[in-house]
């Protein structure tokens, strides 16, 4: 059984912060505690679960007026393509539209632009270059 929440008790918080860690992090050669930042005080936090196993995260910053920026989107290596990342950005939406969210904002990296653009979002310009080397493209949706 699918169901997105965030996480509730340490050993969920664990496993969604290596998640992001291993899949957004490691393969950038960054240390571990690198993948968290002060946003995580705040942020709504997206872990999709099957069957108690995260397999999907993504974390919902509310910004000002009436917009929202999604950070920290990654699916576990071995299920990606699966339709997991998409079922955790309409989940971002679902959450944004209820707290009256019109527009959301991203930095996608150069090679997840058509993930999101299938997702209705639109290409807007090249943001800045993760840790001088992986471009990321700010893209937006109304919603
Ligand atoms: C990018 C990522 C979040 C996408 O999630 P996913 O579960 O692999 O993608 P989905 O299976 O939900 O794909 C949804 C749709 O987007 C398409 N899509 C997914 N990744 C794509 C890509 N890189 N390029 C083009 N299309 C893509 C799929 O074909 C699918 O299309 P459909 O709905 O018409 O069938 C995931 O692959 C990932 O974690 N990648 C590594 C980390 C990363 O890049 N995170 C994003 C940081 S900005």
């Amino acid at each position: 059984m699918v169901d997105i929440r965030t996480p509730r008790n340490e050993k969920e918080w664990e496993a969604y912060y290596d998640l992001r860690f291993r899949v957004l992090r490691e393969p950038l050669n960054q240390i571990r505690g690198s993948e968290k930042n002060d946003g995580d005080e705040t942020g709504i936090h997206f872990a999709l679960f099957e069957n108690g196993t995260i397999l999907a995260i993504a974390r919902l910053d509310i910004t000002e007026n009436q917009m929202a920026q999604v950070r920290f989107v990654a699916v576990d290596f071995d299920l990606q393509g699966k339709g997991y990342g998409k079922k955790i950005m309409l989940a971002t939406e679902l959450k944004s539209k209820t707290l009256g969210v019109k527009k959301i904002i991203l930095h996608a990296r150069d090679y997840a632009v058509d993930f999101y653009l299938n997702l209705g979002y639109e290409l807007k310009e090249p943001s800045y270059k993760l840790f001088d080397v992986l471009q990321h493209f700010l893209m937006e949706k109304e919603l």
